[in-house]
């Protein structure tokens, strides 16, 4: 039901966002505005400002912004709904009444929330007081449930030939209990019977805690009986919308960014009951938009883990698929993947809770990882298949709505992609591990086994060119100073030999105490002498060739520099990382 705009803005008017938020938070004036320490966050010293004039609060240690209704909403964690009650009240207006159609709508969801509330209520105590019940006790013992739980998640079980319906057809209209899903008409008997019979049942809240579904289980093992049955679609229930356990899991958004989305009643409970409570199921069907945005509003960072079979992660890259639309700057969706044949329930009940949450921070990978190592497995190594690779990559990435995180994303697949295409890896990847034989000319002279890296052949050359004019560096050493050298060896002697530049006295190579090894080495396999062989040696050639050198040395630190930022991006996708990223590639085009 939407609000009309002046009704909201009536509330607006009437109240102050100094008004609102002081319920909450001690407000100190400060110039135009409010502070105070913020309700987000544990601070020591106030980060938390309120504006009336401009009518938002911020905090500017979690960036949290709004109006009063996001202020409520987030802080008391509600509903949109909600918060528009509780702030109408607070304002002295009369709560909304809507038109004919939501009236009736209204009636309807009152009968349906209080049939749902006593059917669940009932069968909860029953299932609590009932000593008949050996069997389903019997079964609770088995799955080390206790008491505990059953009532936390208000679990209930119904027997095998009820008569809730019976007893309470003189209470409610047949029409509203039809409407419920509880019950449905056996058209051969002519009677109402209990869709959950002989079930033990999980009740599925609302938001607001408020039962509006319920899920079954068999207790015993059946081969014409589905193992769980979950409520129709009804008016109050769309499943692509709800998710089981929200309702309690969503208080704890204050004190934790993750939550845990798995698949079944017993994920969730087998969590909870080892301590892990912030954790949903999404009701046996595939994952929808609506339920990751819903996510989302309380969680930064949702972790989905399902059963560690192939249906689970059949349902994973579904889920991967269709929820990397909706990733959003500062929010995180991953993927955990168990141990063969584990669920989180038998995961968690076998190792605990320490070992999950460890577990979890150490294999958890990000959706777009997710993704593209999952596509990559199918791809071979031959152009053809390498271009559906690349195409299927691009249309995944296009389908991501925030425009900032498309790009990340498409750009992290295009940069994953050309580092496996083969006609770049040659050239382009590792220059520091992969190590670059030696000149042959060179190998042949000395006959020495060991090879040089890349890098190192280059700093040889700028040692060779500096040590074979020291004169004219000296005069110009502004030429050298700012070259880049990575090898800790040639690093020592190329400072060795600044120092001695700068100074007032006359520099030779006898003077600097070098290890004539080393110098020995550099004269032998500066690739830059067999360039210099053929040229005049005048000193423009000499510095150009310097150039040259320092500037490919620049590009092996950025080089360098972008690989460890692309994996850092490719981990915490964040814009701070991205713009660095764009930045040094820049550089790198320039150089
Ligand atoms: P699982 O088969 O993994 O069940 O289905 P589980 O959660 O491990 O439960 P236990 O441990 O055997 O009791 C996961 C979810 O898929 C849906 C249910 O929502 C279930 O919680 N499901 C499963 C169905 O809807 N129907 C079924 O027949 C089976
Ligand atoms: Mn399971």
């Amino acid at each position: 039901m939407k609000y009309p705009k002046e009704y909201l803005d009536e509330i607006k008017t009437r109240l102050k966002v100094s008004t609102v938020v002081s319920k909450f938070v001690n407000l100190k004036k400060r110039g135009k505005e409010y502070v105070g320490l913020s309700p987000f966050k544990n601070e020591k010293t106030p980060s938390f400002t309120v504006n009336d004039e401009k009518e938002f609060y911020h905090c500017f240690a979690t960036s949290e912004h709004g109006n009063i209704f996001d202020f409520v909403m987030k802080t008391q964690n509600l509903r949109f709904g909600e918060a528009v009650k509780y702030l109408a009240n607070l304002a002295g207006m009369q709560p909304y009444i809507f038109s004919k159609q939501d009236e009736e709508r209204e009636r309807k969801w009152k009968e349906y929330s209080s049939i749902f509330k006593r059917y669940v209520d009932f069968y909860h105590e029953e299932l609590l007081k009932n000593e008949t019940y050996t069997n389903v006790r019997e079964y609770l013992k088995n799955r080390s449930l206790n008491k505990q739980q059953v009532k936390k998640f208000k679990i209930g079980y119904i027997e095998k030939k009820p008569n809730f319906f019976e007893k309470f057809k003189n209470d409610f209209k047949i029409e509203d209990l039809l409407e419920t899903g509880l019950f449905y008409l056996d058209e051969k008997k002519k009677i109402y019977v209990e869709r959950f019979r002989g079930r033990l049942i999980f009740p599925i809240n609302n938001i607001s805690g408020q039962p509006i579904a319920l899920g079954g289980r068999i207790i015993e093992k059946s081969d014409y009986l589905a193992k769980y049955i979950n409520s129709p679609e009804t008016l109050f229930f769309k499943k692509g919308s709800n998710l089981y356990n929200l309702d309690l899991a969503r208080k704890l958004s204050n004190k934790l960014d993750e939550i845990y989305l798995v698949e079944g009643y017993m994920d969730v409970i087998g969590l909870s009951k080892n301590g892990v409570e912030n954790a949903v199921a999404n009701l046996g069907t595939s994952l929808t938009d609506k339920q990751i945005l819903t996510l989302n509003q309380f969680f930064d960072d949702i972790i989905i883990c399902f059963d560690s079979d192939e249906s689970g992660y059949k349902a994973a890259l579904r889920a991967a698929e269709n929820s990397i639309k909706e990733l959003k700057p500062e929010k995180n969706i991953s993927f955990l993947f168990l141990p063969d044949k584990e669920d989180p329930d038998s995961f968690i009940n076998k190792n605990g809770k320490n070992y999950f949450i460890d577990y979890s921070k150490q294999n958890k990978i990000s959706i777009h990882q997710f993704i593209f190592s999952h596509y990559k497995k199918q791809t071979e190594n031959n152009p053809s298949s390498m271009a559906i690779f690349d195409k299927k990559l691009r249309s995944i990435a296009n389908t991501i709505r925030d425009e900032y995180i498309k790009k990340y994303v498409l750009e992290y697949f295009l940069e994953k992609i050309s580092d496996l295409a083969p006609h770049t890896s040659q050239n382009k990847k590792n220059y520091f591990t992969k190590k670059t034989k030696s000149l042959d000319v060179t190998k042949k002279h000395y006959n020495e086994s060991h090879s040089l890296t890349a890098v190192e052949l280059k700093e040889f050359s700028v040692l060779y060119l500096i040590m074979t004019n020291l004169k004219l560096f000296k005069e110009n050493i502004q030429l050298i100073e700012n070259i880049k050298i990575f090898t800790d060896i040639n690093k020592q002697i190329f400072e060795k030999i600044i120092l001695s530049l700068k100074s007032e006295d006359n520099t030779s190579i006898s003077a600097l105490d070098i290890d004539s090894q080393l110098i020995g080495k550099i004269n032998k396999f500066a690739p830059i002498k067999y360039i210099l062989q053929n040229k005049s040696n005048n000193e423009y050639e000499i510095i150009e060739l310097l150039d040259d050198i320092r500037r490919d040395l620049n590009n092996y630190d950025l080089e360098f520099r972008i690989k460890e930022l692309e994996s850092k991006f490719s981990k915490d996708l964040s814009e701070v990382t991205f713009n660095e990223l764009k930045e040094l590639k820049k550089k790198q085009n320039i150089n």
